[in-house]
């Protein structure tokens, strides 16, 4: 950390020198944390008078309720001076509700291509770009990539990417192995950086001067022999969804803690629903045999002390507190959970709640603005939880999230930087944030007063334990690793008894991993 840069930013800030968007991009460039971004923005605030509230986008505050008003005389400048950790950022003031780019978005109004000078001499290229197929997702990529166009001349063919993050993967690698100049931008899964690295452009010189505005776990993660492999575009943990007021009405006070607090909340209510609603379900989560479900079931096991399929090296799955989750997860399966949710990915779950037919739900920050949206059936009556754990155990939720790369093959490898440049920038990250709930992979806009208050779950989760899927350790065989541990526990939620599928999915993963 530089002491007099920081000095000097705080300095400045508080004697009203900075425009908010000044205060984010020199915090970015310093690495800050998101309390101390936040105290700083909020002292900008109390000293710009131009900032007027704006209106709310709509799409993902919904409750109505402001943002925390601001306190003033909050001494934020000790708490930007004695960093981050004892300041807890629910307590902190936000500041009035204009923020980061200055701009309370609203969907078809998304921001202009900061970079569009450089672009504009790759006008007339056409860039093939893999995006989003999952909820909001696509249409968002459409709107962003028009403006791209528009500001740009470059045109972009948006192809949506199967929603499974298996099929994905299967897909790109094809492109890939066939050194295939048809893809040039894409998504890029966090768990992947390791077994694409070699087919992806090296973006280190491109985004010398923006690497430091992102997490820099994320950019470890995308950093591979050296090489930036991936631009972070969006993060993800898994959350517990639950109907507040489903659970007001059945006289529960509070999301379930541990699991078996879950099946006896869920089946509760599921009962007293069916007089209502035949089709309605206790738990819906991702339970087919992909990618998601071992976010899912990882969350199960190390939230009941059954580890994380490997620890240092060694397989460790075969224990007998996975077991045991294990088959408690089979036994939900046609008692709270529908039989069908062997077969559900995110977009399964999200239909099923947000339609009104299921009081708790497992799924990514992104159904939260969908579920709260002017004309989701249950708007207004959704908030969120950690995922339940065992007592004694920490509360945990899977780490996901998604990158921008661009193809080793790509024909138009130099304008596709731009666009990842644009897609990536603070503004559409706080754009997403605002419109989708997708959750920034920069912490300047993660203290934007306008995305903490379309994302309050990012305070109200922040103790939540983040556990991560072991690709880093295992690489190229991530993917191998997965496969087996997602079809095994398929198979267990279709019937099969945990006892005896553990041992054989071990020696399976044991063999991948040496
Ligand atoms: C989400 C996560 C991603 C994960 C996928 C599994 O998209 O961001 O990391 O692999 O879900 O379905």
């Amino acid at each position: 950390m530089d002491d007099r840069r920081l000095e000097s930013l705080i300095h400045d800030t508080f004697n009203g020198r900075l425009s908010r968007r000044d205060v984010l991009r020199r915090a970015g460039t310093l690495g800050l944390s998101v309390p101390v971004v936040a105290a700083l923005l909020a002292a900008c605030g109390s000293s710009n008078t131009a900032s007027t509230p704006t209106a709310s986008t709509g799409a993902a505050g919904t409750t109505g309720t402001p943002a925390a008003t601001a306190v003033a005389g909050t001494p934020a400048a000790s708490a930007a001076a004695t960093s981050a950790a004892t300041t807890t950022p629910a307590a902190t003031p936000a500041a009035s509700p204009s923020a980061s780019t200055g701009v309370a978005y609203t969907k078809d109004n998304p921001p202009s291509v900061a970079n569009a000078a450089a672009a504009k001499q790759y006008s007339g290229q056409t860039i093939t770009y893999y995006g989003d197929s999952v909820g909001i997702g696509h249409d968002l990529d459409v709107i962003v990539t028009g403006q791209f166009t528009k500001d740009t001349g470059i045109n972009v063919k948006v192809i949506q990417h199967p929603q499974s993050s298996t099929d994905t993967y299967a897909t790109y690698l094809r492109f890939f192995q066939a050194k295939s100049p048809d893809i040039d931008v894409m998504m890029l899964d966090v768990i992947w950086p390791g077994a694409f690295a070699p087919h992806l452009m090296d973006l280190s010189q491109a985004f010398a001067s923006e690497k430091s505005q992102y997490y820099d776990t994320i950019i470890t993660n995308n950093t591979v022999n050296g090489k930036l492999v991936a631009i972070p575009w969006f993060g993800d943990f898994g959350m517990l969804f639950y109907r507040t007021d489903l659970l007001q009405k059945y006289g529960f006070t509070s999301p379930p803690a541990t699991w078996d607090d879950l099946e006896n909340q869920a089946r509760t209510i599921m009962t007293g629903e069916h007089g209502r609603n035949s089709n309605f379900w206790g738990f819906v989560f991702q339970g087919d045999a992909y990618e998601g479900l071992t976010c899912d079931a990882l969350e199960w096991l190390a939230s009941t002390g059954g580890g994380s399929i490997i620890q240092n090296g060694q397989v460790t799955l075969n224990n007998p507190n996975a077991i045991q989750i294990l088959n408690q997860a089979r036994s939900w399966v046609g008692t709270i959970a529908p039989r069908g949710v062997t077969s559900y990915l995110e977009e399964d779950a999200r239909n099923v709640f947000q339609g009104g037919n299921a009081a708790f739900m497992r799924n990514w920050p992104y159904a939260y603005a969908l579920a709260n949206s002017a004309d989701s059936p249950v708007n207004g009556k959704v908030d969120v939880a950690p995922l339940p754990a065992s007592a004694g155990q920490p509360h945990v939720g899977t780490v996901g999230g998604w990158q921008l790369g661009v193809s080793a093959y790509s024909k138009v490898q130099a304008a596709s930087i731009e666009l990842v440049r644009y897609m990536a920038s603070p503004e559409v990250e706080s754009y997403r944030a605002q419109i989708g709930s997708f959750v920034p992979t920069i912490a300047a806009v993660a203290a934007d007063p306008e995305v903490i208050k379309a994302e309050p779950f990012l305070q109200k989760l922040q103790s939540v334990t983040r556990v991560t899927r072991p690709s880093g350790e295992t690489g190229a065989n991530y993917n191998q690793v997965s496969t087996y541990f997602f079809q095994g526990v398929n198979q267990i939620l279709n019937g099969a008894n945990a006892s005896q599928q553990v041992p054989q999915i071990t020696q399976q993963i044991q063999r991948v991993v040496g």
